[in-house]
């Protein structure tokens, strides 16, 4: 089975070409093309990213990114879809951008592609339209049904990537981005159960704004866990005691991270006079203070259950400090832990391909047809998309 999968639920515009095997019982699959644009740097002049910003240069990176995708794919140029190309349109009256290059595309031959997968949700809903619309007008163009996909579920499935295996079910799995904060159970038929989640912040989202407060720019998270990881080098028995750590021995599995960011305002506001704050010693208070209550979190959910491995995703995974007490964890339990590849931690569309390739393989989500096809911007993390 071919893939072709589109992201663009936030920053990033993603488009790849997976081929996936629905013949054998192991999860086989191959990327023969993954592409990214980032609009990172773009959203940074405003310190986070805007939703008509964001819309916009994913329709202006849409259809350069799907003919360097189908290129690197190989597929060949010599069709002609031509014929449907007015029926396509139709799905993107809102962006004409793509609309009017659309022809771009109706020479490749698509025919060996079986399905266009796609993020419906969450994220931001005029990011996620971009991408259902081209979606539907590349379905339309080469009459091949859509796979809705779970944004999150591309976060939890990226761990799987390289392998051949699916991980060890039950599994706990850790989602942690700029926009959610979950740790779910995914039972061996791929069920998903939320356990606990934020009340309030993101977990990225505290670093980000907490960056912000410290004017270290966007996004936050990478530039926090630098300097706190210079400190540690420095001090690596110091004990971090600054801020609290809400929740943390709650009995739920929730978090809530927003009361994380005014302790840290009040504390700048509190030193403005004295002395200033040594950046690197403050940014290593916000993460161990940010870090101790989810690996709390987790730790509890490994003891309240039996699971057999844990999986974590979320642009949050690639820092470093987070990894090393999952892996303690993972040691402590003695079940593996899956972390994706640095590359593909952030947001992607391999990702995407995968989760759609394992979850239509378990027949958890289906091939839906064009019209009902929606973006979801509130989709739950244990929700399949529809
Ligand atoms: O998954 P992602 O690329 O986008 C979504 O939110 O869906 O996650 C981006 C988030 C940002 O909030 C960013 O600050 C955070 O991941 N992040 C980090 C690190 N790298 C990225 N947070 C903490 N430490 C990091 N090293
Ligand atoms: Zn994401």
């Amino acid at each position: 089975m071919r893939i072709l999968s589109i992201e663009t639920s936030c920053d990033e515009t993603g488009v790849s070409i997976v081929d996936c095997d629905l013949e054998n019982e192991e999860y086989k699959f191959e990327a023969l093309a993954n592409n990214l644009l980032s609009q990172v740097k773009l959203h940074a002049e405003y310190g986070g990213v805007f939703p008509s910003l964001a819309k916009r240069e994913h329709t202006k990176a849409m259809i350069p990114l799907l003919i360097k995708t189908l290129r690197e794919a190989k597929l060949g140029e010599n069709s002609d879809h031509s014929s449907r190309l007015k029926e396509a349109q139709k799905y993107l009256d809102r962006e004409p951008e793509i609309s009017d290059r659309l022809k771009e595309i109706s020479a490749f031959n698509a025919e060996t592609i079986d399905a266009v997968s796609v993020t419906v949700g969450p994220g931001l809903a005029p990011a996620l339209w971009v991408g259902v619309n081209s979606a539907k007008a590349l379905a339309t163009l080469w009459d091949k049904p859509i796979i809705p996909v779970n944004h999150m579920h591309g976060h939890i499935f990226s761990g799987l990537f390289p392998q051949s295996e699916p991980y060890e079910a039950p599994t706990l799995s850790l989602l942690v981005s700029g926009g959610h904060t979950e740790i779910l159970k995914i039972d061996e038929d791929l069920s998903m159960y939320t356990l606990g989640s934020t009340r309030d912040d993101a977990i990225g989202e505290a670093f980000d704004k907490a960056a912000r407060l410290l004017e270290l720019g966007y996004p936050g998270g990478p530039e926090i866990s630098k300097l706190a990881s210079l400190h540690r080098e420095k001090f690596p028995e110091y004990k971090s005691e600054l801020f609290p750590r809400p929740m943390k021995s709650d009995e739920s599995l929730d978090v809530s991270y927003s009361g994380l960011k005014t302790a840290l305002l009040y504390q700048l506001e509190n030193n403005k006079e004295d002395r200033p704050l040594d950046k690197e010693q403050i940014s290593r208070e916000f993460e161990d203070a940010a870090l101790d209550v989810i690996v709390a979190k987790v730790e509890r959910a490994l003891e309240d259950d039996a699971y057999r491995s844990l999986v974590a995703g979320g642009g949050v995974i690639a820092n470093k400090e987070l990894q090393r007490r999952l892996q303690d964890l993972s040691e402590k339990f003695s079940i593996p832990l899956h972390i994706p590849k640095p590359e593909l931690t952030t947001d992607n569309a391999l990702m995407i391909a995968v989760a759609s390739y394992v979850l239509f393989k378990n027949k958890k989500i289906s091939a839906i047809e064009t019209e009902k096809i929606s973006a979801q911007a509130n989709l739950s993390a244990n929700e399949f998309a529809l």
